[in-house]
């Protein structure tokens, strides 16, 4: 396994990324190159400019991947690449360039999951952190964040590689959305996305001062829905008539406190959805597999510090233990596919080689 090295191509929504992982799970390079202008300008994801961006830079990203791992193509032994779910212009600039290298370099090719991804990746995580080989035999995987249409939250539990029980999912709105809403209108600078920003601004609210309902609290089950939270927040902006076009570095200083205000408080309400969701699957999970030991929470939302505490909070009363990779391997990132193009090549899942002359339109 230690012989393995995969380049890792991941394009699926803004970000473009590429890495190069060892079969044991050592990093040797990760590169991420994000359209943050593009989000601040657009406040979200315009799929035809976002492919236009990975055009531009995913022949650099993944030369300076190459590079900083000191490698060329010839020392790779296989190329992993994002094959969905996400926008389908931008996951197809990934695959070409996958597909190119794995032609002109006859390697082969293994399509990654994104959603899939996100949960491995913890694996390859705590391979190397604990620096044992003895990957989570059984886990249990939520997987939160999303920023345009195809965004997901996922509740599953994991047998195995490739066998998963889904125990619930986005039934509209995902939290990563509701989140980049809110910072949209906020006025909240979206260069780093909105959650980050909605996170630092929360620190300075009273987060029981808005009084927002939580949803789907009738449905016992392990779905998410945040479409009525976001309209909730839309609504109480609206009614302290703060206006969204002005930035928050321009606003007064009451302004700025009704806006923390609502940032906290939405925060606090998005949270304990999740943390609901979690704990019911928690248990329903419980009764499938009496054996699990973690709740594996990843994806960009996992980043935020208060959904950590709060999991955190809900995994112990349940004496299971939460594994959260850092924010680096959370977000989208290349390091994330090139591992589960390991774990799959390893157990003879890849397709071979494309022809050197793959056409170019093959999707
Ligand atoms: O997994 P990810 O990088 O991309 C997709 O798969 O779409 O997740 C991005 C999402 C965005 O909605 C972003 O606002 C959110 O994760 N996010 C956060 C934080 N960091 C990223 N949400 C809340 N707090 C954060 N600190
Ligand atoms: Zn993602």
């Amino acid at each position: 396994k230690d012989d393995l090295i995969i380049l890792g191509i991941e394009t699926s929504c803004d970000d473009t990324a590429a890495a190069v992982v060892r079969g044991n799970g050592e990093i040797l390079s990760q590169v991420v190159s994000s359209q943050a202008d593009l989000l601040a300008k657009y406040g979200g994801v315009a799929p035809k400019m976002a492919e236009e961006a990975h055009s531009l830079a995913i022949d650099p990203v993944v030369q300076e991947a190459l590079h900083k791992a000191n490698l060329t193509e010839r020392d790779l032994s296989a190329v992993a690449v994002t094959i969905g779910p996400g926008l389908s212009l931008c996951l197809r600039v990934g695959v070409q360039k996958a597909r190119k290298i794995a032609g002109q370099f006859n390697l082969p090719i293994v399509g990654v999951h994104h959603m899939e991804a996100h949960a491995l990746v913890a694996r390859q995580w705590l391979t190397m952190t604990r620096m044992q080989n003895d990957f989570l035999d059984l886990f249990n995987n939520i997987h939160i964040g999303q920023k345009d249409t195809s965004g997901h939250n996922l509740l599953v539990l994991a047998h195995n590689l490739g066998q998963y029980t889904q125990l619930g999912t986005t039934i509209d709105d995902a939290i990563g959305e509701a989140f980049d809403k809110t910072a949209k209108w906020l006025g909240l600078d979206m260069r780093r996305s909105g959650g980050p920003a909605v996170e630092k601004l929360a620190l300075e609210g009273d987060a029981e001062s808005v009084k927002f309902s939580t949803p789907m609290k009738q449905h016992k089950d392990c779905n998410f829905s945040y479409a009525g939270l976001k309209t909730q927040v839309r609504l109480a902006i609206e009614s302290k008539n703060i206006d969204s076009r002005i930035p928050i570095s321009s606003t007064s200083c009451q302004d700025r406190k009704s806006r923390a205000n609502i940032a906290a408080s939405f925060q606090r309400v998005a949270v304990l959805h999740l943390e609901e969701r979690c704990e019911r699957a928690i248990e329903w999970a419980l009764k499938i597999e009496p054996s699990i030991k973690h709740l594996v929470v990843s994806g960009g939302v996992a980043s935020n510090k208060y959904v950590r505490a709060r999991l955190d909070r809900a995994v112990k009363n349940n004496s299971l233990q939460l594994v959260c990779p850092p924010p680096s391997l959370c977000t989208d990132n290349g390091v994330m596919v090139a591992w589960t193009g390991i774990e799959h090549f390893c157990v003879g899942r890849f397709d071979p080689p494309p022809p050197a002359d793959d056409p170019e339109d093959f999707m």
